[in-house]
């Protein structure tokens, strides 16, 4: 409620305070006859004490956040320099954090993909994080390709004119994979088409999980594991981005119960990084 409190609600406030106040002065004044009117006097000191409160507990909350944020930024600095450091960059990459990946957890991902070296990536979700695994997949120089899934075809066109920009173009492809239903067991799980595996010339080394989009469904990236199980190759691993919410880390959890040969790491980033490997 203090979080919320804006000018305008201080403003209704006061006013109400300025009725309520001439209010009891008029009662103990001309209908009760007092001399001096204390109660009313009384009031307002407890509205001014009350009002002092209420800004101080607005000041010192505005205060936390903002300190908290400053905090959360300078913690990305590091992991931005070392990005600037292990990618040939030829242009500027986009803003990151929010729905773009933040640079922490690019930077993870940029020493799984220089000390594996990967060849094959399949990303749930294209974005930074595509160019950044182009860029790194230029710089191994051993024939990779990353294969980034985005079923929003805005989205999709963005990440492209990004790739081409950054002149990456013949280490990414971008895949428009609309939202399809698949059966998983008992129960049907929601997830990018699969189309894009008959173009697929290896087996995958590294899934980039960061999506889909969470609001499709419970645990929207569960059907990652399942559906892609077949076609990894024997030391693949798998980075999964905003495991700090509870749903994505309940997938990792799920998968590590059903495919006992993967192991996981926890890494503290700003949004929570689980790293599997195959044992
Ligand atoms: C978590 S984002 C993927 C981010 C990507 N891995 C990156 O590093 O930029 C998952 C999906 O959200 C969508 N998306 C990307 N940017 C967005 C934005 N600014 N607002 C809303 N949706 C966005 C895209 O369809 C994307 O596939």
């Amino acid at each position: 409620m203090f979080n919320n409190l804006t000018p305008g609600h201080l403003l209704r406030f006061l006013v109400w305070a300025i009725f309520g106040l001439t209010g009891a002065f008029v009662v103990e004044h001309f209908l009760l006859g007092q001399a001096i009117p204390y109660l009313s006097l009384w009031l307002f000191a407890c509205l001014v004490l009350a009002l002092l409160f209420l800004i101080y507990r607005k000041l010192v909350i505005n205060f936390n956040v903002q300190n908290q944020l400053v905090r959360d930024s300078f913690a990305q600095v590091s992991p931005l320099q070392y990005l600037h450091q292990v990618l040939p960059l030829r242009k500027a990459l986009p803003s990151m954090r929010g729905y773009v990946a933040s640079p922490d957890f690019l930077a993870i991902l940029a020493d799984l993909v220089l000390t594996k070296k990967t060849k094959t990536i399949v990303e749930c979700g294209s974005g930074v994080s595509t160019i950044v695994n182009a860029y790194l997949l230029e710089k191994l120089n051993a024939g990779g390709h990353i294969y980034s899934l985005d079923n929003d075809a805005h989205y999709a066109g963005i990440t492209r004119d990004n790739i081409a920009y950054h002149d990456l173009s013949d280490w990414a492809t971008i895949v428009h994979a609309p939202i399809q239903g698949f059966a998983l067991g008992e129960a049907t799980w929601k997830w990018y088409a699969t189309d894009f595996l008959k173009n697929l010339p290896t087996s995958i080394d590294l899934i980039v999980v960061d999506g889909p989009p969470s609001t499709l469904q419970k645990n929207a990236r569960y059907p990652a594991l399942p559906l892609l199980f077949d076609r990894l190759s024997p030391n693949a691993c798998i980075i999964v981005d905003d495991c700090n919410r509870s749903e994505d880390k309940a997938s990792v959890e799920r998968w590590l119960k059903e495919y006992p040969d993967f192991s996981a790491q926890w890494y503290f980033t700003e949004k929570g990084t689980y790293v599997l490997t195959r044992n």
